[in-house]
């Protein structure tokens, strides 16, 4: 396993970390506990040192597994976490006042470190964003009091879907150390303005959603089906399917019959230089196995990112 630094933080943090959506439980659908916790220890074993999660993840149930896993490997595991928005709507909506007031990200705060039994949480992200709340101050001050009484160390943001710009302004901020972004092979967009300004900030990137929420899995057909309610049934509704099918049959005709989507994937994420980490979903010990596999394979060839470039997608499923 390979380390890079979390952007300005003393973090040196594992490039391949996991995505703890999926452990959740509610969202998505069809794993189970005993595989989720098996699935965490073994990423830990193979050198994996941050986790990122959320409170919404299963309403607590994702940080209290990844909690559980921390307490127990008795190892160094960054743990990142986010604030859901109190209207709970994603993508952001709505004045800042409804979606963060102070008092909210200070008592969320405290649910996510009791949910997950530890003493301080690493790296507390808000967990939707809009550049029209950057002049409000609660926000502000709630990340310096939290700080300040030693319930988290460092802030982050994670950026709107498919508007990685929308994170430009409170980058340059100075108050947040990390931005997670979705940075795929269909989403190419951060590498316009976003992960330069990180580097030149020196902000911590982490890549999330780095397999299109299963559509660069390698295993998507056009009549996959997911269990009702979870949330893949939604994302990929319509005449979607089909065309997540046309554009990677595209990409494996490039890259060739022998090419592992999955493994191309997170290693185009691997590539670039400002991302400090890329955090794949994974509730399997196979995944774990297959992606931390990665970090050592490093970086793709330049001709390949040439050739990844022509299969960026502009579209937005989230809405
Ligand atoms: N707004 C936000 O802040 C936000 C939004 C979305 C995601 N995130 C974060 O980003 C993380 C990653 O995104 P995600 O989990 O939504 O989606 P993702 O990482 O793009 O895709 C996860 C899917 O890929 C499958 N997979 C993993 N490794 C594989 C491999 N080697 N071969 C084939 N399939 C593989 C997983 O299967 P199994 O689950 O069966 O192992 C799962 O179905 C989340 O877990 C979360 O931490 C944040």
């Amino acid at each position: 396993m390979r380390y890079r630094k979390l952007g300005r933080t003393n973090f040196e943090v594992s490039d391949i970390g996991v995505g703890a959506w999926g452990i959740g439980g509610k969202q998505w659908l069809g794993g189970t506990d005993d595989e989720s916790l098996a699935a965490l220890h073994r990423a830990i074993e193979l050198g994996v040192n941050l986790i990122d999660t959320a409170l919404a993840y299963g309403d607590g149930h994702s940080e209290q597994l990844v909690g559980q896993v921390v307490r127990e490997c008795g190892r160094r595991v960054y743990v990142a976490t986010k604030v859901p928005p109190k209207n709970r709507i994603w993508p952001a909506r709505g004045a800042i006042g409804e979606v963060y007031p102070y008092d909210y990200i200070v008592r969320s705060a405290e649910e996510s470190l009791h949910n997950l039994k530890i003493d301080t949480i690493d790296l507390l992200q808000l967990h939707v964003w809009s550049a029209d709340w950057l002049a409000a101050g609660e926000w502000r001050r709630a990340f310096e009091d939290l700080k300040r009484s030693g319930k988290i160390r460092h802030a982050g943001i994670s950026a709107t879907e498919h508007d990685p710009d929308s994170a430009l302004g409170i980058m340059e901020t100075g108050l947040i150390d990390a931005v997670q972004v979705i940075y795929n092979i269909f989403d190419q967009s951060p590498d316009a303005h976003l992960l330069p300004l990180a580097q030149k900030l020196n902000i911590g990137i982490l890549a999330r959603v780095p397999l299109d929420e299963g559509a660069l899995s390698g295993r998507f057909t056009e009549d996959i089906q997911f269990p009702p309610g979870d949330f893949r049934d939604w994302y990929f509704r319509g005449n979607r399917r089909r065309e997540v099918v046309q554009h990677v049959a595209a990409l494996q005709r490039d890259l060739g019959d022998g090419a592992s989507i999955p493994d191309t994937a997170l290693r185009f994420c691997l590539s670039h230089p400002a991302v400090s980490t890329v955090i794949p979903g994974m509730r399997t010990r196979r995944h774990v196995e297959q992606n931390t596999a990665l970090s050592d394979a490093g970086p793709l060839p330049p001709e390949t990112l040439a050739l990844l470039k022509r299969h960026a997608w502009d579209r937005n499923y989230y809405m």
